[in-house]
């Protein structure tokens, strides 16, 4: 384990000939203890609709691309009120339509979760601003993305509308954006971390 002063790590030796990194350590013990490599958390406001539906895609991803063991990848709300429901019957519907799974059931994403994902994915721009609010300094920041910056066809600071009060059509463009945007970001994360 390293420290702040720059001591080497004898039980996830990373073979550096400089003093490792906080996070290249907790890369290296992740893989040591066989975790996950990345972690990756999107976040809505009440975590039955949109997160879930992104954190299913992605799963779903991830898994086409033979990664479960390297990316791991959760939702949250910015608020607590749905905690512990499962996603709406109408997101698990959309999912099921192109044989994605999507479950889980809801909670808040709190203030340890900053430490815990390397990928904070924002479905809108207000949950943007609440999620950077509470964002405990500027390397927690770094983290945090709207997800449809990465669908190369979206235009700039667009958001996955909240379905919550409309129709089943919303739900199925949900699903698309998170296609749309998962996609590319899976690549990016596989690019920044050599996966
Ligand atoms: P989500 O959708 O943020 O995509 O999970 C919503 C779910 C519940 C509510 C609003 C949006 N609500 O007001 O209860």
């Amino acid at each position: 384990m390293t420290t702040p002063g720059g001591a080497y790590c004898n039980r996830c030796a990373t073979g550096k000939s400089r003093p490792i990194t906080l996070p290249e350590v907790d890369q290296a013990r992740k893989r040591s203890h066989g975790l996950a490599v990345v972690s990756l958390c999107f976040v809505c406001l009440g975590n039955i609709c949109r997160s879930p539906t992104a954190e299913g895609v992605m799963r779903h991803l991830v898994r086409e691309a033979g990664l479960e063991h390297a990316i791991s990848v959760e939702s949250a709300g910015t608020a607590g009120y749905h905690e512990g429901d499962p996603p709406d019957f109408r997101a698990c519907t959309a999912g099921e339509r192109r044989g994605i799974a999507i479950g889980g059931s809801a909670r808040q994403f709190d203030a340890s979760d900053w430490q815990r994902f390397d990928y904070v994915l924002a479905m809108d721009r207000t949950n943007l601003e609440d999620l950077a609010a509470t964002a405990p300094n500027a390397e927690a920041k770094k983290k945090l993305f709207l997800l449809r910056s990465f669908d190369p066809k979206s235009p700039a600071g667009a958001d996955v509308p909240d379905p919550y009060y409309g129709s089943e059509d919303g739900f199925e463009l949900v699903l698309e954006l998170c296609l749309a945007a998962c996609k590319p970001l899976l690549e990016k994360v596989r690019r920044e971390h050599g996966l």
